[in-house]
């Protein structure tokens, strides 16, 4: 299946796009979510892209003296053993999940690796003896804090890291983008019939090789991860898009860049990866822009939880009207609510409000 995945979109440049499920729909489903749990990791083993920028990475920065730190072994242990062949001389992973603990375990255990610690437990919580001095991390969403790792990564730093350690990777950017409608093809359609909810509607949906000629301006950040710095955890941010192409534009478009020591490069845009590009499709009727007109957007974060939540509301302004639109998405709780758009309100559900004051 994962190999499928990859092979649709490098050989025959298909474009996969999936709406965000009610997980209420599947949380009961053990079948589909076991499924689902090996279908990611699968994607994240066959992810060649990330795979070799990680080995290269590790290569020239850990060596037989560096003490490393991983945060989420994951249950196949890649990115330790990769690690591992580097013989430093200590390596601990850390990992929350009781299932991929235990089967990591088993498989680290088979490796007869003596320098190879592993806990169990949240990299938040957890003390350790030593301070480390390169930091392994894979805890990245298509929005680059989704999976939690922006906090996990801020409350490790001065518990667990020397204060010159190297991270691998340096930085995790996500861009943001106004886009125009994505229209599938006919032999995307029907694979997104087959994958995915209606792919016309408003709402969240997470698109594998997204046609750049829809991006109607030139990507800014949203969101800047550099993990030497210190991680803003909340943020309102307030961005100008002039468009430089006119179009039919109905949503934004996101899209990661992780940054290996300045030289290796993983992005989601135009790199194949296990990461998709989201697009949050906040008008249901498109707004014709024309080149000079300027899309306003202004963005709320909130990542001091393993749950973050975002919001973007935008306004739009051209010589001929105004029109808003506002969307709101938590990451692991999964809802989504999409407010007060000029043009065709309507309220899905309703989470209780998240507090920006920063
Ligand atoms: C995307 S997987 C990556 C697995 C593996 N490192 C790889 O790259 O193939 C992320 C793993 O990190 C774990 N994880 C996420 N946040 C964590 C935290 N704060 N502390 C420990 N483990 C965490 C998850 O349970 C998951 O197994």
């Amino acid at each position: 299946m994962a190999r499928t995945f990859y092979f649709l979109q490098k050989r025959m440049g298909l474009t996969i796009g999936l709406r965000r499920r009610d997980p209420d729909k599947y949380k009961a489903n053990n079948f589909f979510n076991n499924f689902l749990n090996d279908f990611i990791y699968w994607l994240l083993i066959l992810d060649d892209v990330r795979n070799r920028a990680y080995e290269n990475s590790m290569a020239r920065n850990i060596n037989a003296k560096s003490k490393v730190l991983e945060i989420g072994t994951g249950n196949k242990a890649f990115l330790t053993l990769m690690a591992h062949k580097r013989s430093p001389l200590l390596l601990t992973t850390i990992e929350e999940n009781k299932e991929s603990y235990l089967k990591a375990r088993r498989l680290i255990e088979g490796q007869n690796a003596e320098n190879i610690k592993i806990v169990y437990g949240n990299a938040k919580e957890i003390s350790l003896d030593e301070k480390y001095d390169v930091l392994v991390q894979e805890i990245f969403g298509s929005i680059g804090s989704a999976e939690g790792g922006a906090v996990a990564v801020s409350e490790t730093k001065a518990r667990l890291l020397t204060s010159d350690c190297k991270f691998i990777p340096d930085s995790c950017l996500t861009y943001m983008v106004p886009v125009s409608t994505f229209k599938p093809g006919a032999a995307e359609r029907v694979l997104n019939y087959l994958v995915s909810d209606n792919i016309g509607e408003v709402g969240f949906f997470r698109i594998y090789n997204f046609p750049k000629k829809l991006i109607l301006s030139k990507p800014q950040v949203f969101e800047d991860l550099t993990f030497c710095n210190p991680i803003v955890l909340k943020e309102e941010l307030v961005l100008q898009f002039v468009i430089t192409q006119s179009g039919a534009f109905d949503g934004v478009l996101f899209f990661i860049e992780l940054n290996f020591d300045n030289v290796e490069k993983v992005n989601a845009l135009n790199d194949i990866t296990n990461w998709s590009t989201p697009y949050v499709r906040v008008f249901e009727k498109p707004v014709q822009v024309e080149k000079g007109d300027v899309v306003e957007i202004t963005s709320f974060k909130d990542l001091s939880t393993e749950d973050p939540v975002y919001e973007i509301r935008i306004e739009v302004t051209t010589p001929r009207a105004k029109y808003k639109g506002n969307f709101k998405w938590g990451s692991r709780n999964r809802w989504a609510i999409k407010t007060d758009d000029a043009r065709a309100g309507s309220l899905e559900t309703i989470p209780d409000k998240a507090d920006y004051s920063v």
